[in-house]
């Protein structure tokens, strides 16, 4: 098993090995899929993951939420590997549905399935039955979307306006096609369509379909990637069954290796500061994963501002924008299902190609967590530009006590407060007034977060003067690995109104940083051997005008506290 995944084209040590196969092993959202890695035989695998799908039905359940590094807020498989989140979508009930690209037998990517999630308020998830299983042993579910189909246009629901409608693609060998299966159950089991596949263009590289529906044109739009190509395709439908191309978006910005993971969506444009909406603005995001080949090293996520007519987007500029500032977010999915006067949410996988499959989670018996949902839209500032804002989705359901409180002028900050919680995880708020006119060169802003005996610690911190912000995993000793770099920093600059905020989810072996409300962000898994106990923010060199606001909360742990659970996967 490790000889083969050692083959895995984007682990360093085999970069070399990687260059000589890359024509050769087919790269795919899902990964490794088509490579056998479990090196038994797939029947074997099926097998597996039937037995255990019977636990819905009795047989003690798998899931444990409770290790060291599971996050407490953050939904991460019940057991096994997790990458891609598919399928997101919001049912006529307020039910979110989280599917994932789901390995059900093993702690690396392959034997791809769609497990399933779903929650009330995008924290609190119940585990359900895997949702979709590949139809044969020799190919694998790989990413992709799901929609409603309130008005039936696909034929298969006569007596519901809440049908689901699956578009993924089938992996094998051979090809990668588009696949739809259909729910009559409200999204907890599919059926194959029997005319499938909807789009085979004969391409080993052509993948993960999102669809939305077009209100102007009345028509579904399916992006899909042709991977090696660099070239994501528009299709339109009536039906989801029959698909058309009506244009390419290609070579623009970020190239890569790869593309993967392409998403349309329509985005509201606000004022960062006020949150107002900017009427008539018709905006859309298209966003493009990038896997190897990211700045940073392996996998990242780029999107484009622009226009959609119905059949061709259009980018503002051809600026490379990212979604992130660190190494860990990518392949994310913007739910379907949100109504209009709500701005989009999405997750995204919350790790990077480079390593997601190395990391220590495994002696816990998982791999991989999502980030937290966020909620976006498009800015304009003249510091800025266009720029995708992305925010925590409210955290109400999850915040719990007030840890710490507490305001200072200039100088002065917090010493080694105690984080200790419940879950381990805790939310900050950082708000710094005040800063105008000249700011002194040695102004600035840091905050560690320490364990209690081993020494190991996470920091980040900002620079007033150089507008500098930094986050720095470097000091925490459970995960050695070369691609797993360190220190991540951005330039952000304090708002006309002299203020600069910042706010942090961590939570265990997850931090999410966000700066400027959201105006940027950052994810990034972290794994030190003791779990952080403590907190100090220092300011330094402010101006006498300038106060710091510091405000620590508990975040409430969404998983029960014993491994014995209602999940059945
Ligand atoms: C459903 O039909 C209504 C009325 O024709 C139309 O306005 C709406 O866009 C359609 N929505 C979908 C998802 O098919
Ligand atoms: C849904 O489509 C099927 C197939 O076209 C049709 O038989 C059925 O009557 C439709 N149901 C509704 C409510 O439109
Ligand atoms: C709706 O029709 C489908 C297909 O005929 C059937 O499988 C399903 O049970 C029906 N659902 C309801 C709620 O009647
Ligand atoms: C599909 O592609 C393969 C490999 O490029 C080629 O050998 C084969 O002829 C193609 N099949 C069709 C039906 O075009
Ligand atoms: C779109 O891109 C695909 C993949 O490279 C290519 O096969 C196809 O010819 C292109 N179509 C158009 C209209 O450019
Ligand atoms: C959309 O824009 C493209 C490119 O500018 C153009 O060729 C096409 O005709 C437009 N379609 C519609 C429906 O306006
Ligand atoms: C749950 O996982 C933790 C960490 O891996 C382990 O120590 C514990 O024994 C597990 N509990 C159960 C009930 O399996
Ligand atoms: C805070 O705690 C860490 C770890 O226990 C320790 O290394 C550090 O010196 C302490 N800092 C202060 C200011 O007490
Ligand atoms: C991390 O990056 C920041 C900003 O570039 C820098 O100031 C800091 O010294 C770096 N930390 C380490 C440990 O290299
Ligand atoms: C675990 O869950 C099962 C099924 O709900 C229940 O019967 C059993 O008592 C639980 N065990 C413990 C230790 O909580």
């Amino acid at each position: 098993m490790r000889s083969l995944s050692g083959l895995h084209p984007f682990h360093s040590r085999y970069w070399q090995w990687a260059n000589i196969l890359l024509g050769l092993v087919a790269l795919q959202c899902a990964l490794v899929a088509s490579i056998n890695v479990k090196g038994t035989a797939h029947e074997d695998d099926r097998t597996i993951a039937r037995t255990t799908l019977t636990a819905s039905s009795g047989i003690p359940a798998l899931d444990n939420y409770t290790g060291l590094y599971r996050p407490q807020i953050h939904f991460s498989p019940p057991q096994e590997f997790m990458n891609d989140p598919n399928g997101l979508h919001k049912d006529a009930k307020g039910t979110y549905h989280l599917y994932y690209q789901y390995n059900p037998t093993g702690l690396v990517a392959g034997n791809q399935h769609w497990g399933h999630a779903t929650s009330k308020d995008l924290y609190h998830w119940e585990n359900q039955p895997i949702a979709i299983y590949p139809p044969t042993s020799d190919s694998q579910v790989f990413s992709g979307s799901a929609v409603i189909d309130s008005n039936n246009t696909s034929g298969f629901f006569p007596n519901q306006t809440d049908g689901v409608v699956a578009i993924y693609t089938l992996n094998s060998a051979s090809a990668e096609v588009q696949e739809i299966a259909y729910s009559h159950d409200g999204g907890y089991s599919f059926t194959r369509y029997d005319g499938n596949p909807v789009i085979d263009v004969n391409s080993t590289q052509f993948r993960d379909p999102k669809v939305i529906w077009h209100e102007k044109t009345q028509r579904w739009v399916m992006v899909v990637s042709h991977a090696q190509d660099f070239v994501i395709a528009f299709y339109t439908s009536p039906d989801l069954k029959a698909w058309t191309l009506v244009s390419n978006f290609s070579h623009q910005g970020l190239l890569g290796s790869q593309w993967e993971c392409p998403n349309l969506v329509p985005m509201p444009v606000r004022d960062v500061a006020s949150g107002e909406l900017i009427e008539h603005q018709d905006m859309y995001v298209l966003a493009i994963s990038v896997n190897p080949g990211a700045p940073l090293g392996g996998s990242a996520t780029q999107y484009f501002p622009g226009t959609f007519n119905g059949t061709t987007f259009t980018a503002i500029d051809r600026t490379v924008r990212l979604t992130d500032f660190a190494k860990d977010n990518y392949a994310g999915q913007f739910f379907y299902g949100i109504l209009d006067d709500e701005d989009p949410i999405s997750i995204a996988w919350a790790s990077n190609w480079q390593y997601a499959e190395e990391v220590p989670t495994a002696q816990e018996g998982w791999r991989s967590a999502m980030s937290v949902p966020r909620r976006n839209f498009l800015a304009n500032t003249p510091s800025t530009g266009w720029v995708l804002v992305s925010r925590p989705h409210d955290l109400r359901p999850v915040l719990g006590q007030v840890l710490v409180e507490k305001e200072w002028r200039a100088e002065g900050g917090i010493s080694n407060a105690s984080i200790l919680t419940e879950s381990g995880a805790v939310h900050l708020n950082v708000a710094v007034s005040g800063l105008l006119g000249s700011i002194p060169a040695t102004s600035s802003l840091e905050i560690v977060l320490s364990t209690s005996d081993s020494q190991e610690s996470l920091s980040c911190g900002y620079s007033f003067s150089d507008n500098t912000f930094f986050l720095d995993r470097g000091n925490t000793r459970g995960f050695q690995d070369p691609t797993f770099t360190s220190n991540f920093s951005t330039s952000v600059f304090p708002r006309e109104d002299g203020t600069w905020t910042m706010s942090a989810v961590v939570d265990r072996s997850i931090i999410e940083v966000f700066l400027n409300e959201g105006v940027a962000s950052a994810t990034s898994v972290f794994f030190a051997t003791q779990p952080l106990t403590s907190i100090s923010i220092s300011t330094a060199g402010l101006p006498s005008g300038a106060t710091t606001k510091v405000e620590l909360r508990a975040l409430e742990s969404v998983w029960r506290a014993t491994g014995n659970d209602t999940a059945r996967v």
